[in-house]
C-alpha cells in the first residue's frame, strides 16, 4: 500500500554557517526519505530557515545591512551546501514568508478563539541605551553562586548553576555594555499548563516518541508545564502580533508554524492537496526529525498548538543526539568545529553520509566523528569491500565479451541471499537503524568478496576455453553489485545514479531487487570513487583553526564601501578569463580626459583596451608595468574604437588604482 509521507528537519537558524553537527540531522533526515521513495510512497521533504528573533536581527545591524538582505544570503548559502551533501528538500523556504505569516495568524486566532491565550505583564531586564528588552543570553554578570565572570542570563558555565538574568550579580547588556534597568511590559501567553491532559495522553500513545523522550516529559510533567511567553517587544525582527501594535511573535512560535508554510508552498506549485496532509482527519503521516535540544518545543508546544488550532498532530517526533568530533564537543581552536562549506572544499560529501550512518540508529545517543577511525571506515567499506566488486568484474566482460551478461546464470545461491535481505534492510531502515542496516550491507558484500577469492576470474581469464565460466562469474558480481547499490542508494544518491549510468540501467528501486540482470549490456567501467587520503582530512581541519589570538578593532573607515554583492558559486566565478597582462603602450586619446588606450601583451596575443584611469595616471608611467585583465569580455565598440576587455582597478571615493600581480608573474598567466 502506498502511504502519503509529510518528513520535516528542523529548521536552521539564517544567522551561521551549516556545520556537520547539523548535518548529521539533515543527512539522517534525507536517507530516510529516499528510501521511502524508493519504496514508492509518496514522500515530501520540507524545510526553511528560521529567520526571526533578535539575534538575527543584530547580527544583521553589525554587518550594516537589513535582516531581508541577511536572510536572503544566508538561505544562498544553506541551500548550496545541503545540496552539496544532496540533501534533497523538495521545499527548502523561508520563516519570513507570506504563507508563514498567514499560518501563524490562524493558529493564534484559533488558540485566542478556544481560550489558549492570556495577557500578562512581566518584568523584564531593559538596555536603556539600545532601548530594547534583553533576551537571556544577551544578559551577562557575575555568577550569583559562585561569583563567576561574565556568564550569561540563563545559567553559569563554570558551576552550571541555573537561574533568572535579574539574579546576575553587577549584570551589563552584550549589546551595548549598559547597566540594564527593569521594566514592566505586557506580554501573550500560550497556556500550556491547560494543555496538560491532552499532552500526556498524547505523548504517552505508542510510537510518538522514543524511549529516552518519553522519559524526559515525563520528568517535564512531574515538575509541571509554564505557560509559554510567545511575545516580544518592539524593535524585533518578526511578525507583529494582529491588534497588539508593537509586540512580536516569538520565533519560536513561527518557527514550527514554518514547516506548514514551507509544505503549503510546495503544494501551490504542485498542485498538491495540502488540507489533506493537515486537516485533523488527514490519513498522511507527518514526521519531524530534530536534535534532543529542541525536544520541548517539538513534544509539548508545537503538538498542543496543532490540537488547539484545529490541526492533525505529527505521528511521531525522530530526535537524534548531537555530534562530537574525536570525542570532544566541535572546537574552534582544535579545527573541528568544522563547517559544510569546508568539508566540501577538501571531500566527498557521500564519505560523510556513509560514515553518519554507520553509526546511526533510533536512539537519542550522541555519535562521535573519528578522524582516524572516517578514512579507515570509508577507505575499508566503501572501496576495499563495496567498489572494488565491479572494477574487478567489469573490466573483463567489456574487453571480452562486449560488456553483456550472461543469458542465464542458473540458481546462485550467493545471489538469492543478497535478494532475500531486501526485506530485513527495509525494516531496518524503516525503523531508523541505519548502522545495522549498513552492517548486514557490508556483511553481505563480503560474502561476495569471498565468492570472488573462491572462483579467481583473473586466473579463468588467462586459461583457454573457459570463457563461458568467466563471463558466467563476472554477471554474477555485477548482479551482487547492483543488489548491494540498490541497498545503499539512500545513503549514497550520487554515486548509486553513477553507477545506474556505468550498469545502463532506469533509476533503481527497492522492488528492483526481486530481479536479475541478464542479457544485459553495460558500459566500459569508469572510476566511481576514490579512498580517502589522510592529508585530505588533515587539510580540512587546518583550514577549520581559528587562531586565538584576540580580535583587533578594525579602524574607522573614512571612505564609503559598498555593500558586499550577492554571492556566485564557483562555477559563476571561473566563466571570468583574468589574465596577467604587460602594458607594452599606454597613450591618451584625444577627446576623452577620462580614458587611456592601452595595448596589452597577454602572453599568446596582443589587446587593446581603453580604460578610465587618466585622472589617476599619467600614461607614460604605465607603460611595462604589469596588470590583471579580464581577457574573455565580449569586445564592446566605443567611441574612439573598440576596446576588447578591461583592465582591473580598485576604485571608489578613495581613489583609483589599478591592480598589479606580485613580481614575477608573466603575462598570458591565468588569474584565479
Ligand atoms: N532554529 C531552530 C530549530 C527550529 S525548528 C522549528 C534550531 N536551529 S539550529 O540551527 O540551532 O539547529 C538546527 C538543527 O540542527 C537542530 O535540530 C539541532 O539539534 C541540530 N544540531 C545543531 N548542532 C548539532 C550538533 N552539534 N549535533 C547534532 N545536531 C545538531 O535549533
Ligand atoms: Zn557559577
Amino acid at each position: 500500500m502506498s502511504r502519503k509521507i509529510l518528513v520535516t528537519s528542523a529548521l536552521p537558524y539564517a544567522n551561521g554557517a551549516i556545520h556537520l553537527g547539523h548535518l548529521v540531522e539533515y543527512i539522517q533526515t534525507d536517507i530516510w526519505v529516499r528510501f521511502q521513495k524508493m519504496r514508492g510512497h509518496t514522500c515530501h521533504y520540507v524545510c526553511a530557515d528560521d529567520t526571526h528573533g533578535t539575534p538575527i536581527m543584530l547580527r544583521a545591524e553589525k554587518e550594516g545591512i537589513s535582516p531581508e538582505a541577511l536572510i536572503e544570503r544566508v538561505h544562498g548559502e544553506h541551500l548550496r551546501d545541503f545540496t552539496g551533501f544532496h540533501v534533497g528538500f523538495d521545499n527548502y523556504y523561508s520563516t519570513n514568508s507570506e504563507e508563514n505569516r498567514q499560518f501563524s495568524y490562524r493558529i493564534y486566532n484559533a488558540l485566542k478563539t478556544n481560550g489558549k491565550i492570556v495577557s500578562r505583564t512581566i518584568s523584564q531586564l531593559y538596555d536603556p541605551v539600545k532601548n530594547m528588552f534583553l533576551p537571556d543570553r544577551f544578559v551577562k554578570g557575575e555568577c550569583p553562586k559562585c561569583g563567576a565572570k561574565d556568564q550569561y542570563g540563563d545559567n553559569c558555565e563554570v558551576c552550571g548553576t541555573t537561574y533568572q538574568p535579574t539574579d546576575l550579580k553587577n549584570p551589563y547588556s552584550a549589546v551595548s555594555g549598559a547597566t540594564p534597568e527593569l521594566r514592566d511590559s505586557e506580554h501573550f501567553f500560550f497556556k500550556l499548563g491547560e494543555c496538560e491532559d491532552f499532552l500526556k495522553s498524547w505523548t504517552r500513545a505508542p510510537g510518538k516518541l522514543q524511549e529516552g523522550a518519553a522519559n524526559k516529559m515525563q520528568e517535564w510533567f512531574e515538575a509541571g508545564l509554564n505557560d509559554w511567553d510567545i511575545s516580544r517587544d518592539a524593535p524585533y525582527f518578526g511578525f507583529e502580533i494582529p491588534d497588539a501594535p508593537g509586540k512580536y511573535f516569538y520565533v519560536w512560535l513561527d518557527a514550527p508554524v514554518g514547516y506548514m508554510a514551507s509544505h503549503k508552498n510546495l503544494c501551490d506549485r504542485l498542485g498538491i492537496d495540502f488540507d489533506s496532509y493537515w486537516n485533523k482527519d488527514s490519513d498522511a503521516e507527518l514526521y519531524h526529525f530534530i536534535g534532543k535540544d529542541i525536544l520541548y518545543f517539538h513534544a509539548l508546544f508545537w503538538p498542543a498548538m496543532l490540537e488547539y488550532a484545529g490541526y492533525r498532530t505529527p505521528t511521531a517526533i525522530n530526535a537524534h543526539g548531537f555530534l562530537t568530533v574525536d570525542g570532544a564537543k566541535m572546537s574552534k581552536s582544535r579545527g573541528t568545529f568544522i563547517t559544510a562549506e569546508s568539508y566540501l572544499n577538501h571531500l566527498n560529501p557521500e564519505w560523510l553520509r556513509y560514515y553518519f550512518a554507520a553509526k546511526l540508529n533510533n536512539a537519542i545517543e550522541d555519535i562521535d566523528l573519528n578522524l582516524e577511525d572516517f578514512v579507515a571506515r570509508v577507505n575499508s567499506d566503501l572501496i576495499g569491500k563495496y567498489i572494488n566488486i565491479a572494477s574487478r568484474a567489469a573490466g573483463f566482460l567489456s574487453k571480452r565479451f562486449g560488456g553483456e551478461l550472461t543469458r542465464d546464470l542458473g540458481d546462485i545461491p550467493l545471489l538469492s541471499k543478497l535478494q532475500a535481505g531486501a526485506q530485513d534492510i527495509a525494516a531496518l531502515f524503516e525503523a531508523r537503524e541505519y548502522s545495522r542496516a549498513i552492517r548486514d550491507v557490508m556483511a553481505l558484500a563480503d560474502e561476495v568478496n569471498q565468492y570472488v577469492d573462491q572462483h579467481k576470474p583473473w586466473e579463468i581469464a588467462k586459461q583457454e576455453g573457459r570463457d563461458a565460466e568467466l563471463q558466467h562469474v563476472c554477471s554474477v558480481l555485477i548482479n551482487a553489485f547492483r543488489l548491494l547499490t540498490i541497498y545503499l542508494k539512500p545513503v549514497l544518491p550520487k554515486l548509486a545514479a553513477d553507477i545506474e549510468a556505468f550498469l545502463n540501467l532506469a533509476p533503481l528501486s527497492w522492488a528492483d531487487a526481486g530481479t536479475l540482470l541478464l542479457a544485459h549490456v553495460i558500459n566500459p567501467y569508469q572510476h566511481l570513487m576514490t579512498r580517502i587520503d589522510p592529508k585530505q582530512v588533515e587539510a580540512m581541519v587546518e583550514e577549520n583553526k581559528q587562531s586565538l589570538a584576540p580580535v583587533v578593532e578594525a579602524p574607522k573607515l573614512d571612505y564609503d564601501v559598498p555593500p558586499i554583492a550577492e554571492t556566485i558559486s564557483i562555477d559563476d566565478f571561473m566563466k571570468i578569463d583574468l589574465r596577467v597582462a604587460r602594458i607594452v603602450e599606454a597613450k591618451a586619446v584625444e577627446g576623452a580626459d577620462k580614458l587611456v588606450s592601452l595595448t596589452l601583451d597577454i602572453g599568446t596575443e596582443t589587446r587593446h583596451v581603453f580604460a578610465g584611469i587618466k585622472s589617476a595616471y599619467k600614461p607614460e608611467d604605465l607603460q611595462g608595468r604589469l596588470t590583471v585583465m579580464v581577457a574573455n569580455l565580449a569586445p564592446r565598440k566605443m567611441k574612439f574604437g573598440m576596446s576588447e576587455g578591461m583592465v582591473l582597478a580598485a576604485g571608489g571615493d578613495g581613489g583609483l588604482y589599478i591592480l598589479n600581480p606580485d613580481d614575477g608573474a608573466k603575462p598570458g598567466m591565468r588569474v584565479k
